[in-house]
């Protein structure tokens, strides 16, 4: 059994140990797992290339471990509950038997379908059982999933299946969300039509029935393909550092890269995190709201839950439909134990009032927990009080896409908690604090850089394609170490706050956007010349993304103008990119190389111009006042 922590002085313990001798730490919970093949060294690491290994010559299959692993003893267990966007539609459960013979068919129709071992399979489908079945599929046969988030444009999605060279799109026809359906499969027509030649194979699941068009040769109905497969499948021998998933996220620049995470160390530490965050018991009923499009559903719903024995809950859904009691409908119906979620959805339900919580039996909750962004203090109260009714400890867990797994939390009723903290490092993990100049601060209390100086299983192992670019990105600010691109705070105690982000990275709803990238895309609307995008301070989504255009034409109707920027930004992320402000300028503040000053404009867009900096090194200071004077004027 993977170790859980009990005590806060066996925490204290279980730390000081997993950062002395992090080796032996980490193998005694990865001897916890099921490996055809023992690994022959614990860990090989240099920040400088990076070159990351862990479980060296290790050989397993995770879903052994997620699946067959638990059927002597639990195959009648709930693995998965899946509860529909309709409520008046009954829920689905599969018990891990039932997941595992569903897993296999799939797995076998892939193969069928001519998909090996190493091939690419992007996912582009809503919150629907079969996502989490052929994303087990895939890594049951060595085939690496990268799973698109359905919300983003064809665009985005054609440069994400050619990226990694994808040889099959599994998608659904429809997407159920709230009171519209959205189609799926249109949009993979969409994208195959811009040149991703590797695509061979469409594997369509009806969602909606709705009417779609099918590609002769192409494209292929789950229905057809999965449920007349053999229920068993033998699965693939991997290596430890085989490469189990690819998972693309937005940085400063304007390509969004490809994720790199291995089989070994992901199952090893997202296991861990996820028993000792949560707390999990025997016979608890899990629920993470995220979506599988994001790690955060990809380590928190699939694998973590299911490498430990629990029952997962996925939610097809939104918060807000058909009312704003939802989700705490839903934790009443299932007796939620532990309920995971993020602070925009946080803020959106207080907004609506507390009588929706008010309404429903939530007795069941044990542990809450936070993710994807700071939460504020309002919305930590409000959780606190109206949700878990001051029983319910909340874990504020910060961690990231190339993090895999949760680095900093407190854990449940072993720590005192201080609200909008992180609070204290996973065993294994070792964060510090960095100043500008690249040196350590070793003041205990202070603000900083977060960055993380030893290597833990789960982390990034490269960039898809383009080694140098994960070098340059994590390991280049401050040698030796990972940079995280957050600043944070830690005070007395020891304990972490995370400030947010420090690099051109705008977390909005607990997204991540680039800047760079919905400038881009803004460039693209034809009587735009140069535009530049800061992040600011939003009620409900934390950060609103604040959009500086220089137009090529005199704009007259600036609302008209501001539609035409969303659907151009639409067509080319998708909707979750959309400007919230649009403000026409006629420049912006430049240095005397070129850069744009983006501090300054952070300021404006917050409103926050009585103290604008030393604004003396601009090439054309006098655009600032006009900036400012014009602010009003943003739609
Ligand atoms: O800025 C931090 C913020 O989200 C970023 C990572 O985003 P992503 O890779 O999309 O993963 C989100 C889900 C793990 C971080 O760099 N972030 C994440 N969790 C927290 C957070 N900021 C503050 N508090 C958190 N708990």
């Amino acid at each position: 059994m993977t170790l859980k922590i009990k005590s806060l002085t066996q925490y204290k313990n279980t730390y000081r140990e997993s950062v002395q001798k992090p080796e032996k730490f980490w193998a005694a919970q990865a001897r916890t797992f099921q490996w055809r093949k023992r690994w022959e060294k614990v860990l090989d690491w240099n920040f400088d290339e990076p070159d990351i290994k862990w479980f060296i010559g290790g050989k397993l299959n995770i879903t052994e471990n997620c699946l067959d692993r638990h059927l002597k003893k639990s195959r009648n267990k709930i693995a998965l509950i899946w509860e529909s966007n309709d409520p008046s539609q009954p829920h689905k459960e599969y018990t891990y038997g039932q997941l595992y013979e569903e897993v296999c068919q799939c797995a076998n129709a892939l193969k069928a379908m001519g998909i090996k071992k190493g091939d690419r399979v992007c996912f582009y489908m809503p919150m629907v059982p079969e996502l989490t079945i052929g994303v087990l599929a895939c890594a049951r046969i060595g085939a690496i999933h990268s799973v698109v988030f359905a919300g983003f444009s064809a665009n985005a999605l054609a440069d994400r299946i050619k990226d990694a060279q994808c040889k099959m799109v599994i998608c659904s026809d429809y997407n159920s969300r709230g009171a519209k359906n959205i189609p799926v499969k249109a949009v993979v027509d969409e994208a195959l039509r811009k040149g991703c030649r590797s695509v061979k194979t469409v594997l369509v699941q009806k969602n909606t029935g709705e009417s779609i068009r099918m590609k002769k040769g192409r494209d292929r109905w789950w229905h057809d393909e999965v449920p007349k497969r053999k229920k068993a499948c033998d699965a693939e021998e991997m290596d430890s550092e085989d490469l189990l998933f690819i998972l693309y996220t937005s940085g400063s620049t304007g390509k969004p890269k490809g994720v790199v995470h291995t089989c070994g160390g992901y199952m090893v530490y997202t296991a861990f995190t996820f028993k000792n965050v949560f707390q999990y018991e025997r016979g608890d009923i899990y629920w993470c709201t995220a979506d599988i499009g994001w790690i955060t559903g990809h380590s928190y719903i699939i694998y973590g839950p299911l490498l430990a024995g629990a029952t997962t809950m996925m939610f097809e859904g939104v918060p807000t439909y058909p009312n704003a009691g939802r989700f705490w409908h839903v934790c009443e119906k299932h007796r939620v134990n532990q309920f995971y979620t993020a602070p925009t959805a946080i803020r959106a339900l207080m907004a609506q009032g507390d009588e929706w919580p008010a309404h429903y039996d939530l007795s069941s909750i044990r542990v809450l927990g936070t993710v994807g962004e700071p939460i504020n203090e309002e919305a930590w109260n409000w959780y606190n009080e109206k949700i878990g009714k001051g029983q319910a400890p909340i874990v504020d867990t910060w961690w990231q896409t190339e993090t895999g797994g949760i680095l900093i939390s407190p854990l449940p009723g072993l720590h005192k908690l201080k609200p909008c903290y992180a609070m204290l490092p996973m065993p294994g993990i070792q964060p510090c604090l960095m100043d500008a100049n690249g040196k350590e601060i070793r003041k205990r209390e202070a603000e900083g850089l977060l960055c993380i100086k030893f290597p833990w299983p789960s982390m990034i192992r490269t960039t898809y394609g383009d080694h140098e670019r994960c070098r340059q990105t994590y390991f280049s600010t401050f040698p030796g170490m990972y940079f995280t691109g957050d600043g944070a705070k830690r005070d007395s105690d020891g304990a972490y706050r995370i400030i947010g982000r420090v690099d051109d990275v705008i977390n909005v709803s607990g997204h991540r956007i680039g800047t760079a990238e919905v400038e881009n895309a803004i460039n693209e609307h034809e009587d735009v010349i140069e535009s530049a995008v800061v992040g600011y301070p939003h009620r409900i989504k934390g950060q609103g993304i604040y959009g500086f255009v220089i137009a090529g034409k005199k704009i007259t109707n600036a609302a008209k103008f501001k539609k035409e920027v969303h659907a151009v930004v639409t067509k080319v992320i998708g909707p979750i990119a959309k400007p919230d402000k649009i403000q026409v300028v006629s420049g912006l503040p430049k240095t005397r190389s070129g850069k744009i000053m983006r501090r300054i404009l952070r300021k404006i867009a917050a409103g926050d111009t009585a103290n604008l900096g030393d604004t003396s090194t601009l090439l054309n200071p006098e655009i600032v006042e006009e900036i400012k004077k014009s602010a009003a004027q943003a739609v």
